[in-house]
C-alpha cells in the first residue's frame, strides 16, 4: 500500500492502561487530562477490560501490546528512527513539563541527538531532552543531564487540574504518580488533618489541600521548602490549609498533633519510619504508605503494626524494576 510508517505501526508494541470495563471512562478522562491518552492508537476491549493506549508509563497496570492505529500517522517518535536504531531505542519516557526524561543507555551516545530531535519533533509539548541517570541521595534527587534544549531543569507541570513548579534536578517529582494522588484526592474529606512527611515539591500535598484538607508537609531538602511553597500559592490553597516545615520526619515535635490520614511517600526507606508515624494517627484514620516490594512475594504490612491497625487495600502503583513493584498500601488505625 505503499505506506511504510502504517506498516510500520501494525508491529510495535505500545503501552496500555488496562482498566475494568465499568472504570474505562473515568480512566480515559484523567489519561486526557495529564496528556497521556494516546490519540494515535484506539482502545482495545478484550475480555471485559479495556485497555487505553498511552503516550508514556502511568501508575496502574501497563501492558504492552500490539497497537491499533487510528490513522496512519504515528506520535511514536521511534517511527522516524532509521531501523537500526528504531529496534534499540526504549519506547517508553516520562514527561515533566516540557521536559522529556528518558533512561538511555551509554552504548546509544553517538545517537543520542537522533533519538532527542525525534522526540522533540514528535511531540510538540516537549521542548527539551534530558537523561535519566538515576534517583540518588537521602533527598530522592534525580541525575539529569541535559541532551536537548537549554540546560534548565524548572518546569511547569500540570496534572488533575493543579499545576506544579519546580526544579526536577534539585528536588524529587514523579509525573507517574499522578493517578495515585487523584485517589487520594478522592479519599480525603474537607476539614482532615493530614501529614505529608516526605513531602518533596508538595504534589500530595497541595492535591489533598485543594480538597480542603489542612496539610502539614515536611521534607528534609531545603530545595523542596522553596517549591512547596511555591506550589501551595501557585494552586491558591489558602494559607490556613497548609505549614510547611524543613526538617527530618524524625526530629520534627509533633507534641500531641495526632492526623486524620499520614502519607508516607518514601518509597526506599518508608518502612523504617513507620512506628513513629503510626503513633501519630487517629482512630479511624488512615496511612498512605509507598514500598517497593518483590514482584515474588506479598509483603504482610499489618505485620510491622499489631492488631491496632488493618490493611484495606494494596495497589501495584507502578512496575519499579524487572523484580520488584511500587506499592501502596492503605492502612487503617482501628484500636488505640
Ligand atoms: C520519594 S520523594 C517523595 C516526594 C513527594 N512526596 C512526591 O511524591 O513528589 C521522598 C522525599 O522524602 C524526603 N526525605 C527523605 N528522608 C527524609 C526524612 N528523614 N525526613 C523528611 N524528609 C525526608 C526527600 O527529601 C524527598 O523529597
Amino acid at each position: 500500500m505503499g505506506c511504510s510508517i502504517l506498516s510500520h505501526i501494525e508491529i510495535v508494541l505500545i503501552n496500555h492502561l488496562k482498566v475494568n470495563e465499568s472504570d474505562a471512562q473515568s480512566a480515559k478522562l484523567l489519561l486526557e487530562k495529564i496528556g497521556a491518552l494516546n490519540i494515535d492508537f484506539l482502545p482495545i476491549n478484550k475480555e471485559g477490560y479495556i485497555f487505553w493506549p498511552l503516550n508514556f508509563e502511568v501508575e496502574g497496570e501497563v501492558v504492552s501490546m500490539e497497537g491499533k492505529p487510528s490513522t496512519k500517522v504515528s506520535r511514536d517518535y521511534r517511527a522516524n528512527l532509521p531501523d537500526y536504531l528504531r529496534v534499540v531505542a526504549p519506547r517508553a519516557f516520562d514527561i515533566f513539563g516540557d521536559i522529556a526524561i528518558i533512561k538511555l543507555p551509554h552504548e546509544l551516545e553517538p545517537h543520542f541527538k537522533a533519538i532527542s530531535d525525534s522526540i522533540v519533533n514528535s511531540n510538540t509539548n516537549i521542548s527539551k531532552v534530558a537523561i535519566d541517570l538515576g534517583v540518588k541521595g537521602d533527598y530522592r534527587v534525580r541525575k539529569l543531564k541535559m541532551i536537548h534544549g537549554e540546560d534548565n531543569f524548572v518546569a511547569t507541570h500540570k496534572e488533575n487540574g493543579l499545576t506544579f513548579v519546580l526544579d526536577i534536578s534539585k528536588v524529587y517529582f514523579s509525573p507517574r504518580l499522578s493517578m495515585e494522588r487523584n485517589r487520594l484526592s478522592k479519599l480525603v474529606s474537607s476539614g482532615e488533618n493530614v501529614l505529608d512527611a516526605f513531602a518533596g515539591a508538595a504534589p500530595f500535598s497541595v492535591t489533598l489541600a485543594k480538597q480542603g484538607a489542612f496539610v502539614k508537609s515536611i521534607d528534609a531538602n531545603p530545595e523542596a521548602e522553596n517549591w512547596a511553597i511555591h506550589n501551595y500559592k501557585l494552586n491558591n490553597i489558602s494559607e490556613q490549609n497548609y505549614s510547611f516545615h524543613c526538617s527530618d520526619v524524625e526530629n520534627y515535635n509533633f507534641g500531641s498533633e495526632r492526623f486524620d490520614r499520614v502519607i508516607m511517600n518514601n518509597p526506599t526507606n518508608s518502612l523504617f519510619y513507620l512506628p513513629l508515624l503510626s503513633d501519630l494517627v487517629k482512630l479511624d484514620g488512615f496511612i498512605h504508605i509507598y514500598h517497593i516490594d518483590s514482584k515474588e512475594e506479598d509483603f504482610d504490612i499489618v505485620n510491622m503494626l499489631g492488631d491496632s491497625f488493618i490493611c484495606t487495600k494494596v495497589r501495584k502503583v507502578h512496575p519499579y524494576s524487572p523484580s520488584a513493584h511500587l506499592k501502596v498500601f492503605d492502612i487503617k488505625r482501628t484500636k488505640h
